[in-house]
């Protein structure tokens, strides 16, 4: 067992409806690819480049390896793989990898939603609750986010959940078949408060439910 793993996280009404966060299971394997594959058009400009065509990575036979992956991170203390369900459906991934520990104590947290409930609150909500629970469970002090700086909604995300820009990398990423430059966006745990949850029902962006 490492500190924060596994864990359940929420729920919180945000308004695409209630937002909860757990860890990935085997049996998301159809709705992953369902939505994965439908979501080609979404999601590919800002993923990893991938070996393989698209439809063969997210087949639903594809996510048991996946899954192991993840699940070994996760054990090993490498990582938080977490599902984004809303109104208990599943509605996408919020992850926390290449977690460091020793002097640095610090992380990458990246997500992604379903393009069928976007622009609802649900990815400024997960990334409050995931950067609450590493920072009071997790024994993380430090959370990262490296954005494209043309990814609009990804970037109001960040802002929205309380992240501060501390520059740009240059050629950091290979994305969507190229070395993207991307926007480094941070949070340590003494600029949270109370929580950056908390600073989102405050502002009525998010109820506790
Ligand atoms: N132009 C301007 N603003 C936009 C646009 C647009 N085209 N589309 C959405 N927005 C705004 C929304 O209005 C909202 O801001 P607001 O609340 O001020 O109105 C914000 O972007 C989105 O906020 P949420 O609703 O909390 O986020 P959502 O649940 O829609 O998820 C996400 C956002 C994750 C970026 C989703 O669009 C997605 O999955 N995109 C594809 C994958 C991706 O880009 N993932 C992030 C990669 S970077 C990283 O992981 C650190």
């Amino acid at each position: 067992r490492h500190p924060g793993w596994p864990a359940k996280l929420g729920p919180l009404r945000v308004p695409a409806g209630i937002l909860a966060v757990r860890p990935v299971r085997l049996r998301d394997a159809g709705e992953w690819s369902r939505v994965r594959l439908r979501d080609r058009e979404h999601l590919e400009m800002w993923e990893p480049t991938g070996v393989g065509p698209w439809p063969d990575r997210n087949a639903y036979w594809s996510w048991p390896s996946q899954w192991l992956a993840l699940r070994g991170l996760a054990r090993r203390g490498q990582c938080l793989p977490f599902t984004i369900t809303v109104d208990g459906r599943f509605a996408g991934q919020i992850t926390v990898g290449n977690v460091i520990r020793a002097s640095l104590r610090s992380a990458w947290i990246g997500y992604w939603v379903s393009s069928d409930i976007v622009r609802g609150g649900v990815a400024t909500g997960a990334v409050a609750l995931v950067t609450d629970h590493v920072f009071d469970f997790g024994g993380l002090h430090r959370l990262e986010a490296t954005v494209r700086p043309e990814n609009t909604p990804s970037l109001r995300v960040l802002a929205k959940a309380g992240y501060r820009q501390e520059g740009l990398f240059e050629r950091y990423l290979d994305v969507a078949g190229g070395w993207r430059d991307h926007f480094c966006y941070a949070v340590t745990k003494e600029e949270t408060g109370d929580g950056l949850v908390s600073r989102l029902v405050s502002k009525g962006l998010a109820e506790r439910v």
